[in-house]
């Protein structure tokens, strides 16, 4: 059965940007799928969007297993029978310099920074794709977290930023072959934004000066809100200061 809202999935929901972004889309009117390995956090975000008014399902899965990923992307559609948004926000990052990387970290940033949101879009496409039907005007919306470090490298981060550069790839090739069909793809690509992931930095880098989760949040909104005949295949967010195009 189809529903009447509108319905999102969000990875990496547990907490930092994507639980940030499953909070604005919630205040908004949708309802949702939310995943990560942590059930118990995705729990007490799916109370606390309850609150909201929102349904939410939880699915709690690991990205770097192909079947959960699949089986998300199931849970999701037989929950609400469609999809307006599809929010990637799921990721690892590791720093080490290259000269005797751990293959290891490469492998498990490439697992899940590029080869789940692959499988995930692939899985959810026939679904976006029957919702623009019920969202003539917008379409519908793919929003996958990326760095800006796809584009502006640093040191220690050459296989996170390899991973990222290959989400925003893949991002502007899924409107090649989609938007034609009102489903629209965009890898945002930000700075240093406050949240767990970035906490090793505050020796260099005060929190109070990192981009927020709920910048992000407003920006997929934003997005989502777009008419089908927009594409923003990318969209840097960067710090505040005198220099741009750095993490
Ligand atoms: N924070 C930054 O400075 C920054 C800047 C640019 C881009 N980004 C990107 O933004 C996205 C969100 O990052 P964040 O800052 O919100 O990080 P975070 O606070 O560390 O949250 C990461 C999220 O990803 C989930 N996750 C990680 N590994 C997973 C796995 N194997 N399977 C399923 N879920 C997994 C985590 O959930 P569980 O642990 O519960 O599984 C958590 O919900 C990432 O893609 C990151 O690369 C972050």
């Amino acid at each position: 059965m189809t529903g009447a809202r509108r319905a999102a999935l969000v990875t990496g929901a547990s907490r930092g940007i994507g639980r940030a972004i499953a909070r604005r889309l919630a205040r908004e009117g949708y309802d949702l799928t939310l995943t990560a390995r942590d059930g118990d956090a995705l729990r007490a975000a799916a109370e606390e969007f309850a609150r909201l008014g929102a349904r939410t399902e939880v699915a709690v899965g690991d990205m770097s297993d192909e079947d959960a990923v699949r089986s998300v992307a199931d849970v999701h559609r037989a929950a609400y029978g469609r999809l307006d948004a599809l929010v990637v926000s799921a990721g690892v990052g590791s720093s080490a310099p290259l000269g005797g990387y751990p293959m290891h970290r490469f492998d498990k940033q490439f697992t899940v920074n590029v080869r789940a949101p692959f499988v995930l879009i692939d899985a959810c496409l026939d679904l976006l794709r029957e919702t623009v039907t019920l969202s003539p005007e917008t379409g519908t919306k793919i929003v996958a977290i990326s760095s800006i470090t796809a584009f502006a490298p640093e040191p220690g981060l050459a296989a996170y930023g390899a991973s990222k550069a290959a989400l925003v790839a893949l991002c502007e090739a899924v409107n090649t072959e989609v938007s034609v069909a009102g489903v629209a793809a965009t890898a945002i690509c930000p700075g240093y934004v406050d949240t767990d992931m970035s906490a090793w930095m505050h020796e260099r880098l005060a929190p109070t000066e990192m981009v927020t989760s709920e910048d992000i949040a407003e920006l997929v909104l934003a997005l989502t809100r777009t008419s089908r005949r927009a594409v923003v295949p990318h969209l840097p967010v960067v710090r505040a200061g005198s220099e741009l195009w750095r993490a």
